[in-house]
């Protein structure tokens, strides 16, 4: 200690002897039977496009579950653990059809919820075939997405949808995108290498726009995010949305308003063309493990306007095909959050004034988890789908210019 400050000590800061620092396990394990883990599983995550969901079946994993998802040949999709229930093959090489999928190993048939339709190497196709279930998660589809739900069947909510997303005028349509940063792949999630709380707190973030995206190498978004905002964070009953509100030089008063929806969904408004009003997409942050991520998104577009899926090109590259000192020169969301390692270490945060969003976030998060733990329902989950519709406040919003 050097000096000692008002009566509180102060450090010399040197790094020898630092202790040892983890992550805020609460909120960072997403597994079967962690805190967090069971609080995400009672809500419907989106797993997979719906187009990406064929008559292949190709691995998913989601909350630390490796998974197995196809679309049988009736066009129902269908999850299933993909270690069959015989002898353990997988069911990656099984065969799809009208009815389900079967196993290439002996050839027992499964529905997309698991029921065991033949056992062919048995007397009578399996007499006992009834009893065999494979394990299954329920799915639907909607948006464009497929969405799981991974929670216990007695709690299934009904799958909510975004009035934001809702009424489609002729001329537009739903897209809907799973990736991250640009990472493509086909047979399993693409995903950035870090927690999915590290996207989550970028949400509730306003500030990093203005540092980050702005003013520390130049201008990622819309120029006007150079102006430092006046912040106001307020709870929702879906989540906390923050206000930015900016001055612009041409007198209008513009705010920004940002949602973050329980507990892993943000909606943000259009970033570069700041003049589009409301918010038209709503994206998940999922979480593949404890360290891996990847985004879900659906968004509403006008017929034939180009994707602006797969990543933001600075000097013509994806933040993925960039080389070190590109990323040095330019960093972004990607290298903010993928700096912060593979799970942030919690415990050695400074958490300030300009963080006020990410505290309510997190208090939100584990007063749910507790709700969960302690048998309830956690918000934003319904049961009746008169209240399954969210209102989206996000958007880029002006007032007139004020007269001089
Ligand atoms: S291991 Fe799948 S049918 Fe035997
Ligand atoms: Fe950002």
């Amino acid at each position: 200690m050097a000096e000692a400050t008002q009566g509180r000590p102060v450090s010399d800061g040197s790094a020898y002897g630092r202790s040892q620092q983890h992550p805020d396990w609460e909120l960072a394990s997403v597994g079967p039977g962690t805190p967090c883990g069971e609080l995400l599983r009672r809500y419907w995550q989106p797993v997979a496009t719906s187009l990406s969901v064929t008559d292949r079946p190709r691995y998913v994993r989601v909350l630390g579950e490796a998974l197995i998802i196809f679309r049988d040949k009736k066009g129902r999709p269908g999850l299933l653990y993909p270690r069959c229930m015989h002898r353990g093959t997988t069911l990656f090489y099984g065969k799809v059809s009208e009815e389900g999928i079967a196993c290439c190993y002996h050839g027992w048939l499964f529905d997309v919820e698991g029921r065991c339709l033949r056992q062919p190497c048995e007397p009578d196709g399996g007499r006992n075939r009834e009893v065999a279930r494979q394990p299954w998660y329920p799915v639907e589809e909607c948006y464009g997405l497929v969405f799981a739900y991974l929670g216990p069947l007695d709690r299934k909510p009904v799958l909510p949808r975004y009035d934001i997303l809702e009424e489609l005028g002729r001329d537009e349509e739903i897209r809907a995108y799973v990736g991250a940063f640009g990472a493509t792949g086909d047979n399993s999630l693409p995903v950035a290498p870090y927690s999915w709380l590290h996207m989550n707190d970028n949400v509730m973030d306003p500030y990093h726009v203005y540092v980050l995206h702005s003013t520390f190498t130049g201008v990622q978004f819309a120029p006007q995010f150079a102006l430092m905002p006046e912040v106001d964070f307020f709870a929702t009953d879906e989540g906390v949305c923050y206000s930015a509100k900016r001055k612009l030089d041409d007198g209008r008063a513009y705010d920004r308003i940002s949602s973050w929806i329980m507990p892993n969904i943000m909606s943000v408004p259009n970033p570069i063309d700041i003049n589009q009003v409301r918010s038209n997409m709503i994206t998940w942050s999922l979480p593949v493990d404890d360290s891996h991520f990847t985004m879900a998104t659906a968004a509403r577009m006008a017929k034939g306007t180009p994707d602006m899926f797969g990543g933001i090109r600075l000097n013509g590259k994806l933040w993925g095909e960039m080389t070190e000192a590109e990323h040095q020169a330019t960093p972004g969301d990607y290298e903010a959050q993928a700096g912060q390692g593979p799970i942030s270490l919690h415990s050695e945060e400074h958490l300030a004034s300009s963080d006020r969003g990410i505290i309510m976030q997190r208090r939100i998060l584990k007063q749910q988890i507790k709700v969960v733990a302690e048998g309830g329902d956690p918000i934003c989950v319904h049961f009746d789908p008169a209240r399954a519709l969210v209102k989206i406040r996000s958007g880029n919003f002006y007032n007139a210019p004020q007269a001089a």
